[in-house]
C-alpha cells in the first residue's frame, strides 16, 4: 500500500471519543477528541473547559496553559482539540487533556442559545426538543435506550428467539380499538399534486399505520417457533396522560408450544429482569435526586423473588375491600366486567402490592378477539404487568389457536372474516398453542429510569396536538 493511501486510511477512521478517551491511561502521544463545549473556566495563568460529546455521562476536562487559547469559546461551540492526556489532579476526573491546539469547528452564540447553564425545565426543553439531547438527562435517558434494548437483545438470542422486521403498514387494527391512523398517497393517478386522494387507495384496500406486530409475529412465530421485535406502533390516542404517545415503540414477543399464562409471565419477568439489573452510570444520573423509596422498589423487584400474581377476579374483590374498608372511593367504582381503571391499576401496584404485579384472567368481553378463551367460557388466558407509578407495562395472552373457537370470537367482534383468512389459516395448517405479549418501551424506559412522562422517554414524542420536528 502507498505511504499516502495507508496515512488517509488513518485520517479516515474513527477517532476517539470522550467516552474512550476517559477510560484510557496517561501517555505521551497526542490524542485527538472532538466535542461541544459544556463550559469554560478562565484564570489568570490557565484556562479549562468541559467538553462532552454525547458518549457517556462524564465530560472531559481540558486543561490550557495559555489562558488566551480558548477566548472565544463559548458553551455549545463545537471544537477539535488535540492534547496529551495526563492524570488530574482534581476530583470527578481520573485524566484530563492538556491542550496544545483548538480549532472552533462551529460557533455558538452564547446570548441565543437556548440551553443555558441554569436547570432547565422538563417543558422548556420538550419545546426544545432538537437541542435537548444535549443535556444530560435527554442525553442518559437515549443512550439507556440503547442498554435496554440490548440488554433484551442478550435475553432473547439466549433464548433462540428470531429478531424479525415487521410491517409498519398494515390493512388491519390488529387490537379493535379503533386507534388507527389511515395512511393515503397524497396524490392518486390524474389527480393535481397536493389534491387530496379522495377514493384512491394505493393497495387496492384501506391501509393503517401498525398498532401492534403481534398478528404478523404470529405468522412468523408459526415458521421460526420462537421470534421477537421492538418495533415503532401509531396510536390515535387522544388521551393527554403521562403514559400516552401517538407513535411509541413496542418490544413484542411472540412463541409456539407454551400453553399456560404462567409460562408466559415467566419469561416477561426473566426478560425485564435483565434489564432491571443494568447498572450503568445513566441509570444512576437518572436516579441521583431522585424519590430513594422508589428506587428501593425498583431494586426489590430486581431481586430473585418471583412477581406477584392475582386473577383479575381477585384484583375487583381487592379493590372493592379497600373501597369498603377505608371508606375512600374511587373515580370509577370497581365492577367485576368493567375495565380496571389507571387508578385501580396503580393502587393495585404502588399500595396493594408495592411491586410488580400480573394480573390476569381477564373477561373477555375487555379484550381483543385473538386472546384464548378460558375453560369457564366467560374469561382469557391473559395478563397485564401492571408496576408501580406506571400501571399497565405489558400485555400478553396466549392466542386461541382453536379454528372454530376463533371464528366465534371475530363474529362476536364484529370483524370480517375474509380480512382474516390468513390468520385463521395459521390455525388450520399446523396450528399451535402458542402467545406472546407487547411491553411500551417507553413505559419500561420510565420505570427504570424513574422519568415521570413517557414524553421524556423518547427523543422526539408526538402526542395529540403536538408533533414538534
Ligand atoms: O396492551 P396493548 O394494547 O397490547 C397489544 O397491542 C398486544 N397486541 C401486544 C401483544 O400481545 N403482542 O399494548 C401493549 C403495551 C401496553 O402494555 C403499553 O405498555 C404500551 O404497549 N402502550 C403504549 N405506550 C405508549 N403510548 C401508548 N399510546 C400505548 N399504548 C400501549
Ligand atoms: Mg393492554
Amino acid at each position: 500500500m502507498s505511504r499516502v493511501f495507508a496515512s488517509a486510511l488513518r485520517t479516515a477512521r474513527l477517532g476517539k471519543t470522550v467516552r474512550q478517551v476517559l477510560a484510557s491511561t496517561p501517555t505521551d502521544e497526542l490524542v485527538q477528541v472532538n466535542g461541544w463545549v459544556r463550559s469554560v473556566r478562565l484564570q489568570k495563568r490557565v484556562a479549562f473547559a468541559m467538553v462532552h460529546d454525547g458518549t457517556c455521562t462524564q465530560s472531559l476536562q481540558v486543561v490550557f496553559p495559555d489562558p488566551r487559547m480558548p477566548h472565544r469559546l463559548t458553551n455549545g461551540a463545537s471544537v477539535r482539540l488535540t492534547g496529551r492526556l495526563s492524570s488530574s489532579p482534581g476530583p470527578g476526573q481520573a485524566v484530563e487533556l492538556l491542550a496544545e491546539s483548538l480549532d472552533i469547528l462551529g460557533e455558538c452564540d452564547p446570548v441565543t442559545y437556548p440551553i443555558q447553564k441554569q436547570t432547565l425545565s422538563s417543558d422548556y426543553l420538550r419545546d426544545h426538543a432538537h437541542l435537548r439531547l444535549r443535556t444530560d438527562s435527554p442525553g442518559a435517558v437515549l443512550r439507556l435506550r440503547g442498554q435496554a434494548m440490548q440488554a433484551l437483545h442478550r435475553y432473547f438470542e439466549r433464548h433462540d428467539f428470531t429478531y424479525a422486521h415487521t410491517p409498519i403498514l398494515t390493512s388491519s387494527d390488529a387490537e379493535g380499538a379503533g386507534e388507527t391512523f389511515r395512511v393515503a398517497p397524497l396524490t392518486s393517478p390524474g389527480s393535481t399534486a397536493g389534491a387530496p386522494a379522495h377514493s384512491y387507495e394505493f393497495f387496492a384496500k384501506p391501509a393503517y399505520l401498525t398498532v401492534s406486530s403481534q398478528l404478523h409475529l404470529e405468522a412468523i412465530a408459526s415458521a421460526v417457533a420462537r421470534t421477537w421485535t421492538l418495533s415503532p406502533c401509531f396510536r390515535a390516542e387522544r388521551s393527554q396522560t403521562n403514559r400516552h404517545l401517538a407513535e411509541f415503540w413496542m418490544l413484542e414477543a411472540e412463541w409456539a408450544f407454551v400453553d399456560s399464562v404462567a409460562g408466559l409471565t415467566q419469561v416477561v419477568e426473566d426478560a425485564l429482569k435483565e434489564v432491571l439489573r443494568l447498572n450503568t452510570t445513566e441509570r444512576r444520573l437518572l436516579w441521583k435526586d431522585a424519590d430513594s423509596d422508589k428506587h428501593a422498589l425498583l431494586e426489590e423487584a430486581a431481586g430473585d423473588a418471583q412477581w406477584a400474581h392475582m386473577t383479575y377476579d381477585a384484583a375487583i374483590r381487592a379493590l372493592q375491600l379497600r373501597e369498603a374498608s377505608s371508606g375512600v372511593k374511587f373515580q370509577f367504582p370497581p365492577v367485576w366486567g368493567h375495565a380496571l381503571q389507571s387508578e385501580h391499576e396503580r393502587w393495585l401496584a404502588d399500595e396493594l402490592v408495592c411491586g410488580p404485579v400480573f394480573v390476569t384472567d381477564y373477561p373477555a368481553a375487555l379484550k381483543p378477539f385473538y386472546m384464548r378463551l378460558n375453560d369457564d367460557g366467560k374469561t382469557v388466558a391473559c395478563f397485564d404487568l401492571l408496576v408501580p407509578g406506571i400501571g399497565e407495562l405489558v400485555g400478553g395472552s396466549l392466542r386461541e389457536e382453536r379454528l372454530e373457537l376463533l371464528e366465534a370470537a371475530l363474529e362476536r367482534h364484529g370483524m370480517d372474516k375474509e380480512a382474516y383468512r390468513w390468520y385463521l389459516e395459521l390455525r388450520k395448517f399446523g396450528g399451535a398453542p402458542h402467545g406472546g405479549f407487547g411491553l411500551g418501551f417507553e413505559r419500561l424506559i420510565s420505570w427504570i429510569g424513574g422519568i415521570d412522562n413517557v414524553r421524556e422517554c423518547i427523543p422526539m414524542p408526538r402526542w395529540a396536538g403536538r408533533m414538534l420536528l
